[in-house]
């Protein structure tokens, strides 16, 4: 968000959304790794939080039910990192959307710089995808951020699907968000700038 204006928002709205919702049913998902990616699911959040790179060790959220983490490993080193989070998470940490019991959101992806654009974040998410789809979630969804082009190719590549475009303000006054939802005409994101 452009400075001058985020400042603004900030000022009338605790949370402001400008993107694009993206949606997949893991039943149409099969995950390819490459020779050399190992992707799994992550139960001791101390794996993340003792990387040396900066990016996913911010990644270390707290443990609580309803939130799935998944990393991939790159000669033996934690390249990347997912997070899902369903139900009462969900809500608990903003969810703007209803989502049923078996709908779930890809809430953050995050590859560490010295491994992007090797393919890793696609596959960490199709993989994701496919232990969510196992776990017995029916529908996915993950916002992304406007100009996030990487994102956007990255979730793209892995076979989602664009829902909508939104933009979300959280009323301080209100206390609850108004969401505003329409389709482009075209039905496609731009991803030749890079948000990320
Ligand atoms: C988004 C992110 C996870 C992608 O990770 P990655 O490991 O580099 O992604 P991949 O290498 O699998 O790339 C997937 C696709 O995106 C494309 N891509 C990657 N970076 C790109 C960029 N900066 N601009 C445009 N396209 C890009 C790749 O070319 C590839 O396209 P293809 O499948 O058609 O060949 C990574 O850029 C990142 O961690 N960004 C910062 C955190 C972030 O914004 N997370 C998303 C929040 S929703």
């Amino acid at each position: 968000m452009a400075s001058v204006q985020g400042r603004l928002v900030h000022i009338v709205a605790r949370e402001y959304w400008n993107g694009w919702l993206y949606a997949i049913e893991p039943s149409m998902v099969s995950a390819h790794l490459a020779a050399g990616v190992d992707c799994r699911r992550i139960e001791d959040v101390d794996e993340i939080a003792k990387s040396r790179f900066a990016e996913i060790r911010e990644q270390a959220w707290d443990r609580e039910p309803d939130r799935a983490a998944f990393g991939a490993w790159v000669e033996g080193e934690l390249a990347a990192v997912c997070w899902f989070q369903a139900r009462e998470s969900y809500r608990r940490h903003g969810g703007l959307f209803r989502l049923r019991d078996d709908e779930a959101e890809l809430a953050q992806v995050t590859t560490a710089s010295a491994f992007r654009t090797r393919g890793i974040g696609r596959q960490l998410i199709q993989h994701g995808v496919v232990e969510m789809g196992r776990s017995g979630f029916r529908r996915l969804y993950a916002k992304i951020w406007r100009d996030n082009a990487a994102s956007i190719r990255a979730f793209e590549s892995a076979g989602w699907r664009l829902e909508y475009r939104f933009v979300s303000i959280h009323w301080r006054v209100l206390n609850r968000p108004s969401i505003y939802k329409w389709v482009p005409r075209r039905r496609q994101a731009p991803t030749q700038s890079s948000g990320a």
